[in-house]
């Protein structure tokens, strides 16, 4: 079912039930917001995303709103702008001038608005913020200064992650996104919160210090760790991977786990294989791959000849492709001649 809306002088339709929000996007006009994610549920908890509509005496949330048959919805005019303008500035009246050294800088909303709005100066003084960064944990630096109290953490935590391993507690000036009971964050280390983030409240410490937004170049991948496949983006920084992201657009939505997020340190250990080793007098020895395979090729037909083809296993990898899988469980039966085939991908 649709309904026949009206945005900004555009006769459009749009799904029954839908948001003005998803309405707005779907026809490709643009609403600001820091709540929002259509990945999660509404919020309705930045007020950016104000819109007017015809006959109603108050601006009201695009992002909760339902479309209705004949709705006439503006979604910009001076009045909306300027409480759109009110509301960054009331956000920025009490965040840390912090841009010129933020890890978020280049790919912060608030900044983005702040740039949007022309705010250099700000009308509103007082009582900022200030809380000790202290949180020891090793993936996720929480700096609750820059906070912006949007809830996507805590939702996506909630909602996506089924953990609920932050809240935001407190009220009003007090209120502030922490595990229970302010002790340093201990849960399962997804990143999702850090993925959602609209600032530099959430950052991976990993790649803290790492290199600016302009520094990075992004390289579309797959993850390395388990048969599931997750598209990943790589952040490469100087020829080193120094941040993981997934897009919201990608087959896994954007979702990871802590291996896919934060396990890609192995990229650039100096420990990391990169030839064949065979074992000679005790000693690792490097060698060629033709030297490696002949030797495996010849210790295998030793074993086969001595103990037959069942004293043989073969062990596969669900980092492989089901290709390579395939192949390899050929070899096995057809060249080696056992059945003793696995591979890893268990949970
Ligand atoms: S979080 Fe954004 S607005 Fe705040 S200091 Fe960092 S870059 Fe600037
Ligand atoms: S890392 Fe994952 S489990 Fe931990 S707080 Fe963030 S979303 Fe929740
Ligand atoms: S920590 Fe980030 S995602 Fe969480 S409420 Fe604050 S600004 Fe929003
Ligand atoms: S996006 Fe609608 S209130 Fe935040």
């Amino acid at each position: 079912m649709t309904v026949s809306i009206t945005i900004d002088g555009r006769t459009v339709k749009v799904r029954e039930g839908a948001t003005i929000l998803q309405a707005s996007r779907e026809n490709d006009i643009y609403i600001p917001t820091l709540c929002d994610d259509p990945r999660l549920e509404p919020y309705g908890g930045c007020r950016l995303c104000l819109v007017q509509i015809k006959g109603m005496a108050r601006p009201v949330t695009a992002c909760t709103t339902p479309v209705s048959e004949g709705m006439i919805v503006e979604t910009t005019n001076e009045e909306i702008e300027n409480l759109r303008r009110t509301i960054v500035e009331l956000l920025l009246s009490d965040h840390p001038n912090d841009c010129m050294i933020c890890e978020k800088a280049g790919d912060c909303t608030l900044q983005e608005l702040a740039y949007f709005y022309n705010l250099r100066e700000n009308r509103f003084y007082g009582e900022r913020r200030q809380y000790a960064e202290s949180d020891g944990n090793p993936f996720i630096e929480r700096n609750m200064e820059k906070c912006i109290l949007c809830g996507k953490c805590v939702r996506v935590c909630n909602e996506v992650q089924g953990v609920s391993a932050i809240e935001i507690a407190y009220r009003g000036f007090s209120a502030k996104v922490c595990p229970p009971f302010e002790k340093d964050l201990d849960c399962e280390f997804c990143g999702q919160c850090v993925s959602v983030c609209p600032t530099g409240a959430l950052m991976g410490k990993l790649s803290m210090g790492k290199g600016r937004q302009k520094d990075i170049e992004k390289v579309e991948s797959v993850c390395p760790y388990c048969g599931c496949g997750c598209n990943i983006t790589l952040h490469v920084a100087r020829n080193e991977v120094i941040r993981v992201s997934s897009r919201p657009d990608s087959l896994n939505e954007g979702w990871l786990c802590v291996k896919g997020r934060f396990g890609f340190k192995f990229n650039s250990s100096p420990d990391r294989l990169k030839h064949p080793l065979i074992k000679r007098n005790g000693r690792f020895e490097e060698a060629s791959w033709d030297e490696a395979l002949d030797y495996v090729a010849q210790r295998l037909g030793e074993i086969k000849e001595k103990h037959g083809a069942d004293a043989i296993a073969g062990l596969s990898s669900a980092r492989c492709t089901n290709e390579e899988n395939y192949l390899f469980q050929k070899f096995m039966r057809a060249a080696v001649g056992t059945n003793n085939v696995d591979h890893c991908a268990r949970y």
